[in-house]
């Protein structure tokens, strides 16, 4: 499977998602895909529409090893994660800004606030339903990568306001 990194302004990382309902040999062998690509790109995080497909589906994962070069505060790792289908269904009052980048759009590092814990419901790669919680960097990396099933990216979420101008499409109803 060849798959590329689609980068704004294509439309796709806007799109709507549709559900993912087929759970076969197919969809792992997209999901390897999207691994690799992601290894490829050094992220941490890759959700679907990031490859030209309109799904609820996105990878995670985090190997400081792949990332030693990097002078950044290096978290604990974060084993390889597939969400399809996911609903935040908590977020902490609590929120922390801190830079992000995205794979979709190359150069740019922009403060976020986030919330510093989430409750995600979702389905994992065979359908099975799981719930996550989690705080720090993966909830970080959870709401970064669900904001994407719902065709929101960091230059919509961001503190900068000369950011937001520049790129930014109002947040969907969805996530208000
Ligand atoms: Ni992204």
């Amino acid at each position: 499977m060849n798959l590329s990194v689609a980068t704004v302004p294509n439309p796709v990382l806007r799109a709507p998602t549709q559900t993912v309902g087929v759970f076969d040999e197919e969809l792992q062998t997209l999901i390897t895909a999207m691994r690799q690509v992601m290894h490829g790109a050094k992220g941490v995080g890759l959700a679907a529409p990031q490859v030209g497909l309109a799904r609820k589906l996105a990878v995670i994962e985090y190997d400081p090893e792949r990332f030693r070069d990097d002078d950044r505060h290096h978290p604990g790792p974060i084993p390889f994660l597939v969400i399809t289908n996911p609903r935040i269904t908590q977020l902490s009052h609590e929120q922390e800004v801190l830079d992000e980048g995205c794979l979709s759009i190359p150069e740019v590092g922009v403060p976020v606030s986030r919330a510093v814990a989430v409750t995600v419901l979702a389905q994992n790669e065979k359908g099975e339903r799981i719930r996550l919680r989690a705080k720090g960097f993966l909830a970080r990396i959870l709401q970064h990568e669900i904001d994407h099933l719902h065709g929101t990216l960091i230059v919509d979420r961001t503190t900068d306001k000369k950011i937001r101008k520049q790129f930014s499409q109002p947040v969907s109803s969805h996530d208000s």
